[in-house]
């Protein structure tokens, strides 16, 4: 009896301690809540049958209704957790440190090296963060500095505004002559030099341009990612993917040995492959012509977009366009050219172009993120290696925070009294366009100072008018294609000096 009693008391203590280890487990590690889950997923392709790439942006924004603002899809092999509030986003990139700062796995930027070598593929690592760093200190020296940014865009500006006026107010595709003077800016920042429009140097960075958005853009290049194993039944996106690569090996090896200045962003980044952080970091040709890459790639379709949307916009309120060319003229009333000094006389000129920013999201899922540690956020638990989006689209659309959010009104982001909104207004601090975080954009100010001055010569110059006051643009985010960044599609624009 005393022996079973002793067993009996044992077994009730062990049972306990092990029920008090485990509450204090789970106290210690949170709830481990599963993110909800979207239904229909099929056995091997997930729910691939119920997005269509092109928009899933769009179908993550419409099943927040139903799920919430975080939930899990299944794509192949791939589980994807995708964050849709500017609640989650902010709490997943800045409130946990740099649990969401890596990048995931995929097959075509492992396969060529750049997620070891590039800013964009590569996960959180020292390397990365070293990189972050100098670039950002780099593009201090030669891109964000105002004055420097004002010498490097006033010549682009110019001869932008000269190939408008050539076009003698006939109707014109705005896209690539913008896309030339943006593309024109990023060079002189980057190697120190700009290229003649018209030259062989200047075509083929355009081409390769167009290159890496068909082979690494969200398109039809992505089942490559899903399904790597494509590449052996001689699939026409590898080759893509090696035509796009040696194209732009080429072109460096010229750019290099003729372009190249020492006193530019890439020049200064150069300047550190011999030194000692710079052999610890692995810092070698392949990285400087990725960082290059990313840059050029990064900060040109990207500002050329918002810039052309801006255009299309005003086709449709003609009267946002009066008060932007009503707040140019007073600053210039001697006749200046606008620059940077004069934005806080232009309050409404910014609050279009931080709307413009907003309605648009351009850049709707960001660069997919990864968990480099398990963590929680709101209660769920995302283990280590995970996927993560970020729907910057279903979050600038989100109408909780913005009401009537497929309307286009600059007055969100104005008080009052007509002055813009400060830095740390909800609307202001809602607003996600260059992500946020650890992996935020690295071309943030120059991307907004550069939008500012493009669009004031814009404004200054000319009144912008429909080809046909019958047939506006498409100016609905919705109906726009998605290649590395969203973007309109093709329309003619004409330009009535002044
Ligand atoms: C309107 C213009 C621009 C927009 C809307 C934009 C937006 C973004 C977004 C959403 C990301 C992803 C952030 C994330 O991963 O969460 C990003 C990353 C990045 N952007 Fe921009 N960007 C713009 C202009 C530029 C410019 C001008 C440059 C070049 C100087 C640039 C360089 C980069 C780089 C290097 C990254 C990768 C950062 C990293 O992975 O750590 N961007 N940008």
């Amino acid at each position: 009896m005393m022996v079973a009693d002793l067993i009996f008391i044992s077994v009730v203590f062990i049972f306990g301690l092990v029920n008090i280890y485990s509450k204090l487990i789970s106290a210690f590690h949170g709830k481990r809540n599963r993110v909800p889950r979207i239904k229909g997923r099929l056995p091997f392709i997930g729910h691939a049958h119920l997005l269509d790439m092109q928009k899933c942006h769009i179908k993550f924004e419409e099943w927040t209704k139903q799920y919430g603002p975080i939930f899990e899809v299944r794509l192949y092999d791939e589980t994807i957790v995708v964050l849709n509030d500017y609640k989650s986003v902010h709490d997943a990139l800045v409130k946990s440190d740099d649990a969401f700062a890596g990048r995931p796995k995929m097959y075509r930027t492992d396969v060529v090296d750049r997620s070891r070598n590039s800013i964009v593929w590569q996960t959180y690592t020292p390397k990365l963060v070293f990189l972050r760093k100098e670039v950002l200190k780099s593009l201090k020296a030669y891109g964000d500095g105002l004055d420097n940014l004002e010498q490097k865009c006033i010549p682009e500006m110019d001869r932008l505004v000269q190939r408008i006026r050539d076009k003698s107010v006939t109707a014109f595709d705005p896209a690539p002559i913008v896309h030339d003077a943006v593309s024109n800016v990023m060079m002189s920042f980057l190697l120190g030099c700009r290229f003649e429009h018209g030259s062989r140097e200047f075509c083929e960075l355009k081409k390769i341009g167009t290159l890496f958005n068909v082979a690494f853009g969200s398109g039809e290049g992505r089942s490559l990612d899903i399904l790597p194993w494509l590449r052996f039944w001689g699939c026409h996106q590898r080759k893509r993917l090696e035509h796009a690569l040696t194209s732009r090996d080429a072109f460096w090896e010229k750019i290099t040995a003729n372009y190249l200045r020492d006193e530019s962003v890439i020049g200064n980044i150069m300047r550190h492959q011999n030194s000692k952080l710079g052999t610890t970091m692995n810092l070698n040709d392949g990285t400087i012509k990725e960082v290059f890459t990313n840059l050029v790639l990064a900060g040109t379709d990207t500002t050329t977009t918002a810039i052309v949307c801006l255009l299309s916009l005003v086709l449709h309120y003609p009267k946002v366009q009066r008060r932007i060319q009503g707040e140019i003229d007073k600053c210039t009333e001697g006749g200046n050219p606008v620059t940077l000094a004069d934005r806080q006389n232009m309050p409404y000129t910014q609050a279009v172009i931080l709307e413009t920013l907003r309605y648009i999201a351009h850049v709707p899922l960001a660069v997919p993120h990864c968990t480099i540690r398990d963590v929680h956020i709101q209660d769920y638990f995302i283990p280590e290696n995970t996927t993560v989006y970020i729907n910057i689209w279903a979050a600038h659309h989100d109408p909780e925070v913005w009401p009537d959010p497929y309307s286009f009104k600059p007055e969100r982001f104005l008080e009052e009294d007509g002055s813009l909104v400060h830095p740390q207004h909800h609307n202001r601090k809602r607003l996600l366009v260059f992500g946020a975080g650890r992996r935020v954009c690295l071309g943030e100010v120059l991307a907004k100072n550069r939008l500012f001055l493009f669009v004031t010569s814009l404004f200054k110059n000319f009144t912008f008018q429909p080809e046909d006051h019958s047939q506006l643009p498409e100016v609905d985010p919705r109906k726009y294609e998605l290649g590395l960044v969203l973007h309109p599609q093709k329309f003619q624009i004409k330009a009535i000096p002044r």
